[in-house]
């Protein structure tokens, strides 16, 4: 049987990604009330990290660690990944040493080609496109907080980043819609982002326009990881996109805010939104562990209970 991985968003269906979440709930819960449980004793989980990170190193690490497995972290500095072995090789060698694999890295196309290569299932960490881990955490977040997300409207405020195109591909995956608004030049490409069509998302000039109504509202740093060099460019050209407290206003008066983190208070978002009563960033961070065990349990033991 084919190894299963998750790459991106829509590697798993609706059916998959409804028992990652229920599985989820019940693992949350054991963490919780200090009850053991360890499905992956003697498992070894191996984190390859080609860029930065607090939240997916910590959460991938605690997370094996509280199933009762292990993990060993890989970054392209210490390793002969940065020296130029190719990503092929890697697969091959990495995956019969481990039973899991996740990676942080640059193109789509790098984890494609390890993941082709490998014996053992393969995560997206974050990659230029996509990074389908916060998703998860994202609309887990939701579903805890208000309820099932079908048909409800996500503002998406800012750079068609990674972030951006995984909320595209989740919109598709559980009929919702996304109203996107990004300044002109940074458009979202539906190919990039890998998506079936253009009938869960629409394009607003205005933001505050897209965020009109929105049931949540979220936005993500204007220069990500790898795109340094556009950073002065990026601040004037994004200069208008923060969401603040009257773009808040014109959402749903329930509308939640959520940023995947890190964030920089006084661009991308207004330090009264991001601590304000609306955002539920703290619980959208923490919720990456939780999803993160059940999406393990699940690539290494399939459906159980
Ligand atoms: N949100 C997120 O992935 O954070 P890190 O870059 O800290 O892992
Ligand atoms: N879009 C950001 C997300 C960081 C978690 C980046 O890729 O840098």
């Amino acid at each position: 049987m084919a190894i299963k991985h998750f790459l991106q968003f829509n590697d798993f269906t609706r059916d998959e990604l409804d028992h990652v979440f229920a599985r989820t709930r019940w693992i949350k819960q054991q963490f919780k009330t200090y009850q053991q449980y360890w499905p992956l004793t003697d498992r070894t989980l191996v984190m390859i990290f080609e860029k930065a990170s607090t939240r997916t190193r910590l959460s991938f690490e605690a997370g094996i660690q509280q199933l009762g497995g292990s993990a060993i972290y890989l970054n392209t500095r210490d390793s002969q990944l940065g020296r130029g072995e190719p990503v092929e090789d890697a697969g091959q060698v990495i995956s019969r040493m481990s039973d899991i694999v996740m990676i942080r890295t640059f193109e789509q196309e790098v984890i494609q080609r390890f993941a082709a290569n490998s014996r053992v299932p393969v995560i997206n960490g974050l990659t230029n496109e996509y990074h389908p881990c916060q998703i998860l955490a994202d609309i887990y977040t939701y579903i805890e907080h208000r309820g099932p997300i079908q048909g409800k409207t996500v503002a998406w405020i800012g750079d068609s980043n990674n972030v951006c195109n995984t909320w595209l591909q989740a919109a598709e995956v559980f009929d919702f819609n996304v109203h996107v608004s990004t300044p002109p030049g940074y458009e979202v490409e539906p190919e990039r982002a890998g998506l079936y069509g253009t009938d869960h998302y629409e394009e607003f000039a205005d933001p505050m326009e897209a965020a009109r109504g929105a049931d949540l509202v979220t936005t993500d740093v204007w220069t990500s990881m790898g795109f340094e060099a556009e950073n002065e460019e990026r601040r004037r050209d994004f200069a208008d996109w923060q969401v603040d407290a009257d773009m808040m206003k014109v959402a749903a008066k329930d509308a939640l805010f959520m940023h995947c983190l890190p964030a920089h208070r006084g661009e991308e978002v207004a330090a009264e939104v991001i601590d304000g009563p609306q955002s539920v960033v703290w619980d959208e961070a923490e919720n990456r562990l939780h999803v993160q065990k059940a999406l393990m349990e699940y690539l290494l033991l399939g459906k159980v209970k």
